[in-house]
């Protein structure tokens, strides 16, 4: 299948190109100076002249707290880049697959959101990212909305650089433990959503790491299978404050029979640490 990846320089696009290639599709990577998901000439120029038949939205406005001070810009890349996109592909005939976040959710709930709870965002980016969901929708029936959470690449920063850099750093660290979620490797999300292209799944899916954790708990685990002595220091949200409100508990389930799931977060870390590690030699 000729499938385009747009956003593919980002943490999740480059696991994405990887995992659809080893799949054996035909890729066209673009990064956003390829295609710009604001710019509607732009996609319409790639999608006529590459006729993918499936199309991957990589691209994202991800700072979660530069999106407080810049909605309209985190809009018009998550929300209306995303429809103008997957409108271009239903235009040919493709499908979409857009990722979207845990943040849709307002972490009031205390048991797993599922694929047809109501969403209710507390920050922007989260409205911006729901808002990209209904476009998508709206825009292509063939689409794939893909919700998942905290995720760490090796193509990006993610929380697991940051504990390892901090830990290099100082002797211990401050991390958060009222706020509860799924960590998910980009490479098991990327080879979920090239599974989920080759099928007629469509609708929401929820695709995240099997198990929960707090950020505290997942740091402690961070050190601890990195062989470091790092202490670990337990904070409240309020203490720890940022821009953006985060939801106390973002955990994912899954109530689709079809649902694609992935393995424990543990097991997809310490595949992380070895792969870095290869890396760095
Ligand atoms: N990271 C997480 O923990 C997390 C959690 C849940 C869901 N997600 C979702 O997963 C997806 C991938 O996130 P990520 O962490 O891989 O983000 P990322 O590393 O920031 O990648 C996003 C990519 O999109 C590019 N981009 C920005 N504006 C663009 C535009 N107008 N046109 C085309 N490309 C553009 C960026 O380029 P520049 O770098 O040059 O700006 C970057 O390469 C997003 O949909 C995100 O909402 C992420």
């Amino acid at each position: 299948m000729r499938v385009l990846i747009a956003g593919a320089a980002g943490m999740l696009g480059q696991d994405v190109v990887g995992a659809a290639q080893r799949r054996g599709h035909e890729v066209v990577a673009m990064s956003r100076y390829d295609l710009d998901v604001t710019d509607p000439a732009s996609i319409d120029r790639a999608i006529a002249e590459l006729r993918p038949e499936a199309v991957i939205d990589c691209a994202a406005f991800s700072d979660v707290d530069g999106a407080e001070d810049d909605e309209r810009g985190a809009m018009a890349i998550n929300d209306t880049g995303a429809g103008l996109l997957a409108a271009a592909a239903a235009g040919i005939g493709a499908s979409i697959l857009y990722p979207s976040s845990d943040y849709v959710f307002d972490g009031t709930k205390a048991a797993p959101y599922l694929e047809d709870h109501m969403p209710d965002p507390i920050n922007a980016y989260g409205r911006s990212k729901l808002g990209g969901e209904v476009s998508v929708a709206a825009a292509n029936p063939r689409h794939f909305i893909v919700r998942t959470s905290w995720l760490f690449g090796l193509g990006g920063g993610n929380f697991v650089e940051t504990m390892l850099r901090i830990g290099g750093e100082q002797p211990e660290v401050l991390v958060v433990s009222d706020q509860r979620g799924c960590p998910t490797s980009c490479t098991d999300l990327a080879e979920g959503m090239v599974r989920l292209i080759g099928t007629d799944r469509y609708g929401i899916h929820h695709m995240v790491g099997d198990g929960d954790c707090t950020w505290f708990e997942f740091a402690v685990e961070i050190f601890d299978q990195a062989h470091m002595e790092t202490r670990v220091m337990s904070a409240t949200t309020e203490l720890m404050a940022r821009k953006a409100k985060r939801p106390a508990y973002s955990v994912l389930g899954q109530s689709r029979e079809d649902a694609i799931l992935l393995q424990p977060w543990q097991h997809a870390l310490r595949r992380y640490l070895d792969d870095r590690e290869l890396i760095a030699r």
